[in-house]
């Protein structure tokens, strides 16, 4: 009698060492922007099932109200820059000459053809070197039939891979007069997504917005706060009060580069006593900016500066990257 008891307290010991050694090792996670969108258009489901096939830990999602209030995966609130839209509805744009995603039904959104991102005051491809703009059969889709194909995937694969979902302007929406935060959180729980423990993030720019998911509307889900003004660090302590997560335009913490070597801003090492994560947005293998090399640049950020995950246009590179790295720290 005594041996089983020793026995089962052994057990118990060696159960919360493991479960100690998951919260301190936690893996870091590769979010795919906008779906696997170095080497396919920006949020296509065929972007998206590649992302899947690279077995990234969770596939981005922006998103905008249709007219008829579904939510649409896309980055902008405007369709000229990733679809044929000027061509197919010639006057449909507003004084400003942009065309916008709310104006236009689902079953009209789905007429459109997309395409790699353009400017479209001159038509020029924004990655020269990414799919050729204008090729391809690409269409419009809504979050349902994004959110449909990733739980598929995971059926058929045995994976078990997130969504990672960010609420586009609500402000934007507010005014034309639309709720798209209470209409996402609906398709989301629609779909068995409620809890941290499902595997969706949900992420916002606008800090009152997010803060009302979390404390008016009572979501339990896993919420980032988006950071796009380095003044915002000085925020870290409210947004601790509702938001799991930050993510930060990688650039913020970074502070000089002397002598090739790189020093940081105590951005992530003030969220993480917060108990915040920190998910900088956005590593381009083809955009690097201050970096030599793609090398360098995960090096310096996702090793060195001790973010727990980043949004990238190329999550194969990452991936092999962090599992040269081990992954663990
Ligand atoms: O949402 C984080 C990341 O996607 C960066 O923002 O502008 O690409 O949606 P954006
Ligand atoms: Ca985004």
């Amino acid at each position: 009698m005594k041996s089983i008891f020793l026995f089962l307290v052994c057990l118990m010991i060696l159960s919360c060492h493991q479960n100690k050694k998951q919260v301190t090792m936690s893996k870091k996670i590769v979010i795919a922007h906008r779906g696997a969108s170095g080497y396919l258009p920006e949020h296509t489901l065929e972007a998206k099932a590649m992302a899947h096939a690279m077995n990234a830990d969770f596939i981005e999602q922006d998103l905008v109200l249709s007219k008829d209030n579904i939510p649409i995966v896309i980055h902008d609130i405007y369709l000229d820059d990733v679809t044929n839209v000027a061509t197919i509805f010639p006057s449909r744009n507003r004084k400003d000459n942009r065309f916008y995603v709310i104006d236009f039904t689902f079953d009209e959104l789905k007429t459109l053809q997309v395409t790699e991102r353009f400017n479209p005051k001159t038509g020029e491809q924004v990655y020269k070197n990414r799919f050729p703009k204008g090729k391809g059969n690409f269409k419009i889709h809504s979050l349902q039939e994004e959110i449909e194909l990733i739980q598929g995937l995971n059926t058929s694969t045995e994976k078990n891979i997130g969504i990672y979902p960010e609420i586009k302007a609500p402000e934007f929406h507010q005014k034309e007069g639309k709720n798209i935060t209470e209409i996402v959180l609906k398709v989301l729980a629609d779909y068995g997504y409620k809890t941290k423990k499902d595997n969706c993030i949900l992420q916002c720019f606008n800090a009152q917005e997010l803060e009302r998911i979390r404390k008016e509307l009572k979501s339990e889900l896993f919420l980032v706060q988006l950071i796009e003004h380095p003044k915002q660090a000085k925020e870290l302590k409210h947004f601790a009060t509702y938001a799991d997560g930050i993510g930060p335009w990688y650039k913020q913490i970074l502070a000089s580069k002397v002598k090739d070597q790189y020093s940081f801003t105590s951005l992530v090492s003030d969220a993480h006593q917060l108990g915040l994560k920190v998910h900088p947005y956005t590593f381009r293998a083809d955009a690097l900016a201050e970096f030599d090399t793609f090398e360098e640049m995960m090096q310096t950020i996702l090793i060195d500066a001790n973010v727990d995950g980043v949004f990238t246009d190329f999550p194969d590179v990452v991936i092999n990257f962090l599992k040269e790295n081990n992954n663990e720290y």
